[in-house]
C-alpha cells in the first residue's frame, strides 16, 4: 500500500507582525552603585547600558511573552485561537516542565496550537525563527509564533558586579505567515555551535548533571557563570564572520544591508562587528542602552525599537546576528515585507 502524498506547497515564510514587551520596574546604573562595587561611568562605556527592566517576584518568561505575544496578535488583527504553532526560545523557562510555550498557550488561549520551547540562549530567537520559517514554507502551517523571552534576573548573582549589571528581562514575539506575490520574507541563515565554549557562559547548577541540592545553591551553581573577555573576542569573530559568509553566498556586500539587527549583549560588540562588516553606525539597531542584554528577547525588541524609529520599512534587507552561550553563533538574511 503506498501512502498518500500531500502535495507541498512553496511560498516563502514572512514576518508579518512584532509585538514587544518589558516589565515597568527599572533597574538603573545608580541603583547598582548601591548593591555592589561598580560605578555609572564603567557600566556605560564598557557595555553601553544605562538601565534594564525587572520583573516583579511572581512574574515569570511565560508572563512576559504572553505580553509579547499578545501585542504581536493585536498589532495583525487576528486571534490567538489562529495560532498553529508557538516556538518560545529561551533560556529561563518558568519550569524545566512543563515548557514554557505550553503555559503561553493555555494563557493566551491558543486553542488550536502545539509548540515548544528551544534553548539556544542569546541566539534563541534566530534559531526559532528558522524553525518556525521552515513550518511556514513547508506549507504545514500558516501562523507560527515566535517567541524570544527571558527573566535573566531569575539567575543572576546580585553580589556579581561582573554578571548582574549586563543583563535585563523582556520579550519579543513575531508573526510568521506565508509570503505573497511578489514577497521574498525569509532569505537565508548561517547557524553555528561550538560546545567548546560551554563552560566560557553557562549556568551551571540544577540540571542532570548538578541536581539542586543546598550545596549547589550554597556554591552559587544556580547563577550566570561567564568569563567576559573570553566571550567577548568570539562573538566579534563569529558574528562578523558568519554574516559575512552568509552575505557572500548571497551575492550581497553590506552596503546592500538596510538594516542591521545584532543581538545586544554589549555596545562594543555591537560596534567592533558592524566595523569589521563595514555597516554605518546608522544601519545598526542599538537599544541595549535601555533594556540591557535579555538574551532570547533582544532582536525582536531590537526589531520593535526599529520599527517604532521607522527605521524598518517594507522591502528593507536585513540581517540578523547573535552570539550567546553555548556557544551558539546565528545569522539571518530576510527582506522586511510588513
Ligand atoms: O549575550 C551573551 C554573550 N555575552 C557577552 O557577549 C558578554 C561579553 N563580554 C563583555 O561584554 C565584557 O567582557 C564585560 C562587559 C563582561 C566586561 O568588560 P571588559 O572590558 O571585558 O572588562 P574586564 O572583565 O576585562 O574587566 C576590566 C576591569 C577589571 O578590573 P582590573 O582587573 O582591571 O582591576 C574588572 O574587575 O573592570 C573590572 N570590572 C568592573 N568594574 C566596575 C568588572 N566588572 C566591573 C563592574 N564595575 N561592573
Amino acid at each position: 500500500m503506498s501512502l498518500t502524498v500531500k502535495p507541498q506547497t512553496r511560498a516563502g515564510a514572512k514576518i508579518s507582525s512584532v509585538g514587544a514587551y518589558v516589565p515597568p520596574r527599572l533597574l538603573t546604573n545608580a541603583d547598582l552603585e548601591k548593591m555592589v562595587d561598580t560605578n555609572n561611568q564603567w557600566i556605560v562605556e564598557r557595555t553601553g547600558i544605562h538601565q534594564r527592566h525587572l520583573v516583579e517576584k511572581g512574574v515569570a518568561t511565560s508572563d512576559l511573552a504572553v505580553e509579547a505575544a499578545k501585542r504581536c496578535l493585536a498589532a495583525r488583527g487576528i486571534e490567538a485561537s489562529e495560532l498553529e504553532a508557538i516556538i518560545v526560545a529561551t533560556v529561563t523557562p518558568d519550569m524545566f516542565f512543563p515548557a514554557t510555550a505550553c503555559l503561553v498557550q493555555d494563557k493566551l488561549g491558543a486553542k488550536g496550537a502545539w509548540g515548544f520551547d528551544l534553548s539556544a540562549a542569546c541566539s534563541g530567537f534566530p534559531y526559532a525563527l528558522q524553525v518556525g520559517a521552515k513550518l511556514v514554507e513547508s506549507g504545514v502551517h500558516k501562523k507560527v509564533m515566535v517567541i524570544g523571552a527571558d527573566v535573566m534576573s531569575s539567575i543572576l548573582d546580585y553580589t556579581d558586579r561582573s554578571t548582574c549589571i549586563l543583563f535585563g528581562d523582556g520579550a519579543g514575539a513575531v508573526l510568521l505567515e506565508p509570503t505573497e506575490e511578489g514577497e521574498v520574507g525569509m532569505v537565508d541563515f548561517v547557524h553555528e555551535i561550538d560546545g567548546s565554549g560551554a563552560a566560557s557562559l553557562y549556568m551551571p547548577g540544577g540540571g542532570s548533571l548538578h541536581p539542586s541540592t543546598a550545596e549547589t545553591v550554597a556554591g552559587k551553581m544556580h547563577y550566570v557563570h561567564q568569563s567576559g573577555g573570553a566571550v567577548f573576542k568570539v562573538a566579534v569573530r563569529k558574528m562578523a564572520e558568519l554574516s559575512e559568509t552568509l552575505l557572500q553566498r548571497n551575492k550581497l556586500t553590506a552596503d546592500d544591508v538596510d538594516c542591521f539587527i545584532p543581538h545586544q549583549a554589549n555596545q562594543r560588540i555591537i560596534l567592533a562587528t558592524a566595523e569589521r562588516l563595514g555597516m554605518p553606525e546608522e544601519r545598526v539597531i542599538i537599544n541595549i542602552g535601555e533594556y540591557g542584554n535579555t538574551t532570547a528577547g533582544t532582536i525582536p525588541l531590537a526589531m520593535h525599537t526599529a520599527l517604532e524609529q521607522g527605521r524598518l520599512k517594507k522591502g528593507d534587507t536585513v540581517l540578523l546576528a547573535s552570539f550567546g552561550g553555548g556557544y551558539t553563533v546565528g545569522t539571518t538574511l530576510l527582506r522586511w515585507e510588513m
